[in-house]
């Protein structure tokens, strides 16, 4: 009897972490006695038969690599039956009784289509921006947010040189996580995230304050999507005669070397999906839920909605000055 294969692949935006995650699917899997293929490019990989066959040596000396070696990519055919079918094609040609899926929601509704058509998939959540709603964590927040506070310090010295205000835009597409951590963990004077409503009035009237108070210089965190940082800063040097500057950090964010915690998650969940791959499972995601690996339904995990952290908010406002 042919051996039963399993499929690994990531897809969406790549999140430092990713490569820990294949490197540990890789391993469990090929001692747990099946073959393993590394899909190329996400779901567009699965169309095409782009596979590589993956041996334990083939995942050495990526644990502590950003970006992910399997590349990555959003396939818009995948959202279509005649996709989803042509990617079905190629697993039953090549075996392929399970496929992990490294990755975002829209990587999970794929990988949830897929599981309908006989195909069992398994989601990892992966992405800096931690949006994904049935999980505390996701793959790449760390070092996301890690990078982040490295490059806003060095904002700040220059800030501080100037007597300047710092504008900063961090990632997170719809969520503020990101600018949230981040936010506290460099004393951000004011944080605006989409889930709570600031003005860049409240801001302005915030930095008036602290500029009573015997501030000189000041970090303004911004979330992606909230408004244009260089008009922010201008606006704020109109109202308050402190000179401003934006500054985008844009995908620097996504890339470096992931931190201990994002290595560590993403070998738990990497050994975790193929467990559940093993006993058949499939259409479920993974989750860290009170520091233990759980996992959810995926049409489920789609539906949940994840709190915002508003004491952190509340506390970064009261204690930043
Ligand atoms: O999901 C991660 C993320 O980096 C978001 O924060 C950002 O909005 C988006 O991806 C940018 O994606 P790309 O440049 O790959 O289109």
């Amino acid at each position: 009897m042919e051996q039963k294969t399993i499929g690994i692949l990531t897809s969406g935006g790549d999140a430092p972490g990713m490569n820990a995650a294949v490197r540990a699917v890789v391993r469990t899997a090929i001692k747990k006695g099946f073959k393993v293929v590394g899909i190329e490019r996400g779901y567009n990989g699965l169309i095409n038969g782009e596979l590589i066959e993956m041996d334990m040596r083939s995942v050495s000396d990526i644990i502590h690599r950003g970006g992910t070696v399997l590349y990555t990519a959003r396939c818009k055919e995948f959202r279509e039956l005649p996709g989803i079918l042509k990617a079905k094609e190629t697993c039953i040609q090549n075996n392929i009784c399970g496929i992990v899926v490294i990755g975002g929601d829209g990587s999970f509704r794929g990988a949830a289509d897929l599981s309908a058509q006989g195909i069992p998939c398994v989601g990892i959540p992966g992405t800096i921006d931690n949006d994904i709603s049935c999980t505390e964590y996701t793959i790449g927040y760390d070092t996301a947010m890690n990078t982040a506070v490295e490059m806003v310090d060095k904002l700040r010295d220059t800030a501080q040189s100037h007597d300047r205000c710092s504008v900063v835009e961090v990632m997170g597409r719809h969520a503020g996580y990101i600018a949230l951590n981040a936010g506290i963990a460099c004393g951000a004077t004011s944080i605006m995230v989409p889930e709570v409503k600031t003005d860049v009035e409240d801001v302005i009237k915030k930095i008036k304050i602290s500029q009573q108070l015997g501030k000189h210089h000041y970090i303004i965190m911004v979330a992606e999507g909230i408004g244009n940082v260089e008009e922010i800063a201008k606006r704020i040097e109109a109202e308050t005669g402190i000179e401003s500057r934006g500054t985008v950090l844009g995908h620097v964010q996504r890339g470096g070397n992931p931190t201990v915690r994002d290595r560590v998650v993403a070998s738990q969940m990497g050994y975790y999906a193929v467990e559940l791959l093993e006993k058949g499972i499939g259409n479920r995601v993974i989750g860290l839920k009170d520091n233990k690996m759980v996992d959810y339904d995926i049409q489920e995990a789609l539906k949940m909605k994840k709190p915002f952290e508003e004491d952190l908010f509340r506390i970064a406002n009261d204690i930043s000055f």
